[in-house]
């Protein structure tokens, strides 16, 4: 799995210390208020689980479904698979935690849906961000890490399912999603 990666963008301990920091203001920012953290799956669950263990005050956790990018790098149509239950929404204070922030179009639509569902309040903390990708008006409250405008795996973010438990940030060789999109546009599965 290495030898598919091009260039290590963030090291584990990088990413360590960059979620102490962002624990630490979504911290004094809910202190002495009760919040949910929301994580969108399946990109932020490795995220989500290392940022709330560096919380120290009290918080529940939820989770919603949503997929932008089918097997490959280009965004698609996006779907919103399950969300919490009712009772998880109404009148809380949610915090929708993702692993990046690329057109903008998931969290936008997450966060309105959350607050048409009845939530309190909706911010937004997202483990990278990717501004130059932007194509709606929406940014995060809080961000562990601006990145170029690279397709990137690990720790959480995958390419066609895969590279989700690599503990860095990567860039991927370009031949491995070239070798991909091929056999998908040959009618095959990208992990052939
Ligand atoms: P939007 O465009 O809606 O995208 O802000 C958010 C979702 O897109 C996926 N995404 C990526 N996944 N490497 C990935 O593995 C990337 O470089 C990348 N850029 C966007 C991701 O699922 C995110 O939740």
């Amino acid at each position: 799995m290495q030898d598919d990666i091009e260039r290590i963008l963030l090291s584990e301990a990088e990413i360590l210390a960059g979620i102490d920091r962002v624990a630490a203001e979504v911290t004094a920012a809910y202190r002495g208020r009760e919040f949910t953290v929301v994580s969108v799956l399946k990109g932020s669950c490795v995220f989500a689980s290392d940022l709330i263990r560096r919380i120290p005050i009290p918080l529940e956790l939820a989770f919603v479904g949503a997929s932008s990018y089918g097997d490959g790098t280009v965004a698609g149509e996006l779907q919103t698979n399950f969300f919490p239950a009712d009772q998880e929404i109404s009148g809380r204070n949610l915090l929708l935690v993702d692993d990046i922030l690329d057109t903008g179009r998931t969290l936008q639509r997450l966060s309105r849906e959350l607050e048409h569902r009845g939530a309190r309040s909706v911010r937004t903390c997202v483990f990278l961000d990717k501004p130059a990708r932007r194509s709606v008006e929406f940014e995060a409250d809080f961000r562990a890490f601006e990145v170029e405008n690279l397709f990137v795996v690990g720790y959480g973010l995958d390419f066609a399912g895969r590279y989700r438990n690599l503990p860095f940030v990567g860039a991927l060789r370009e031949e491995i999603y070239a070798t991909a999109m091929r056999t998908l546009s040959e009618g095959g599965s990208p992990g052939a």
